[in-house]
């Protein structure tokens, strides 16, 4: 792998991700990790990412100089090119001058990291230090007003690095820098490709599973529809796969889990119908944990009793879930039992039934899973389905839950996906929940009539990764258009809102 050293920015998974758009297989590691296990993992390159801290402040992780000794390609990034010019006897200044976002630079020499740039080049910058000697030997590639040194490069002996942030979308021309020191450099094999994640994932589940069953619950999501598809095309029918319908879907997805995914994958799918248990247990509950506690629980039991009965009737020994590669870096990068958010997870079971993980999405990022989940041939639909909660449709009805609630905010969401949809901006969006205020009843006029009935709020967002969220700026007149339909269309609601907040302070769902 490219190892990939976390100094403790948000960067640094955003390197990774384009390491492996570059093709060239990525791993996050710690900043703490001694070198000496960094080489075991063979390493084809190690990139020093950015971080938030300034190399003279107390305490600020350094790069080991026995990284230099090792005979691997090195290439430093914001911090870590900083880390490096005084690993290998550069110079680095407290100057004052401070750059952050859009900035220019110039490339004084292409050498072979830069070739692709032009002379003046608009990159992201975000330090406060800077190079202002590179190290012995090395050649000065580019320079911006508060960056005497902005890049350097001793390509013969495998070394390269900038200030600037090449990974990020700002950065006009950043993934050709990083393809010139993964090709060009390092001098690594393009591999990591949608067909080869594939054959190498089948390859592994056939290993670790055998002739074994294993049971998988989808969730309606992605990741776990993805990982059973994995499995099931790595050992077909010792697989089955658990859909608990707890009533809590969007319109037609749990019809979609059902019928489209299980045409496009062959999978046997046992489904359970468990709306009215759910629906009773949250009878009158308002409080927005409890009805996340109800809801966790209720689930596990449903599961539970599930796998035993297919217990018992085949002997599961394995149980597949859909962890992916961010949940296990941010868990420490252990192994065993990963993190994941309570809601989908199936974690809680019992002791006596003694399931050994099988996760095949470990080592992927979002994007690669939804490749992989298209070349598995499964319906966009699924593959390009938003984010949802685990709860559901319960944490965005403000109030108490039951079916006649349920089936007003279905209808409202249903509208606002149809007309997102049709404008063609679904990608455009990360998430886009419809919240109806069950609770709050307005004053309206309908038809030639007064009305009293609930607003439904519209908080579509933009986001990267669900931590921080800002709302999306929709076109005005596809808002109007989804505030005509609910109110004309869906009884109860005589009022539409939009949500303008961005989180923090708020978070992306109501409850
Ligand atoms: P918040 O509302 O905290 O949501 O900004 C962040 C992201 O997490 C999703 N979310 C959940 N996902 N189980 C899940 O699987 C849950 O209990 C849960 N609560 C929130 C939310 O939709 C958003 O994408």
């Amino acid at each position: 792998p490219v190892l990939v050293v976390d100094f403790g920015a948000q960067y640094a998974q955003l390197i990774a991700r384009r390491v492996r758009e570059a093709d060239v297989y990525s791993e996050l590691v710690p900043h703490s990790m001694p070198v000496a296990e960094m080489m075991a993992r063979n390493p084809v390159a190690v990139i020093l990412s950015g971080g938030p801290s300034s190399v003279y402040a107390e305490g600020a992780p350094q790069v080991d100089p026995a990284l230099f000794e090792a005979g691997v390609p090195v290439f430093g990034i914001c911090y870590g090119f900083q880390a490096m010019a005084k690993a290998l006897g550069g110079e680095v200044t407290k100057t004052g001058l401070r750059e952050f976002g859009g900035t220019q630079v110039r490339v004084t020499e292409k050498g072979v990291l830069l070739q692709d740039l032009p002379a003046e080049q608009n990159v992201w910058m975000s330090h406060g230090d800077c190079v202002t000697a590179a190290p012995p030997g090395f050649t000065v590639t580019a320079e911006s007003a508060g960056s005497p040194v902005a890049g350097f490069e001793a390509p013969e002996r495998g070394y390269a690095g900038v200030q600037f942030h090449p990974e990020v979308a700002h950065t006009v021309g950043g993934q050709d820098v990083l393809k010139r020191f993964l090709y060009d450099i390092a001098k690594t094999d393009r591999s990591w490709n949608t067909g080869n994640i594939i054959d190498e994932q089948v390859a592994l589940i056939r290993e670790q599973v055998g002739d074994g069953q294993v049971i998988c619950g989808l969730s309606g999501g992605v990741d776990s529809a993805v990982a059973a598809a994995l499995v099931h095309k790595a050992v077909g029918d010792q697989l089955t796969c658990v859909f608990v319908d707890h009533g809590l879907l969007r319109a037609g997805e749990a019809e979609q889990v059902e019928k489209d995914y299980v045409q496009a994958t062959g999978i046997r799918l046992k489904v359970v119908d468990a709306q009215e248990r759910f629906l009773n247990a949250l009878a009158g509950v308002t409080d927005p944990e409890q009805k996340r506690k109800i809801i966790g629980r209720e689930f596990i039991r449903v599961f539970e009793q599930a796998a035993r009965e297919l217990d018992a009737e085949r002997h599961v020994d394995f149980l597949v879930q859909g962890t992916l590669y961010p949940d296990v870096v941010e868990s420490g990068g252990g192994t065993g039992t990963a993190n994941i958010k309570s809601h989908h997870n199936v974690g809680g079971l019992p002791d006596d039934l003694k399931f050994t993980l099988v996760e095949p999405l470990r080592t992927l990022f979002k994007d690669e899973v939804r490749a992989l989940g298209l070349a598995l041939g499964l319906p966009e639909e699924i593959v390009w389905r938003h984010p949802f909660p685990g709860p559901g449709l319960a944490i965005r009805i403000i109030g108490a839950v039951d079916r006649e609630r349920l089936d007003v905010l279905r209808a409202a969401d249903l509208i606002a996906r149809e007309e997102l949809t049709s404008a063609g901006l679904d990608r455009d969006v990360w998430q886009f929940p419809v919240v109806l205020l069950a609770d709050v009843r307005s004053v309206g006029v309908q038809g030639d009539g007064r009305t009293y009935g609930h607003p439904v709020v519209l908080r579509p967002v933009e986001s990267g990764d669900a931590m921080t969220a800002d709302w999306s700026r929709l076109p005005y007149d596809l808002i109007a258009r989804i505030s005509t339909r609910i109110t004309n269309e869906v009884p109860d609601v005589n009022r539409v809102v939009l949500d303008v907040t961005s989180k923090p302070p708020g978070t992306i769902e109501w409850e």
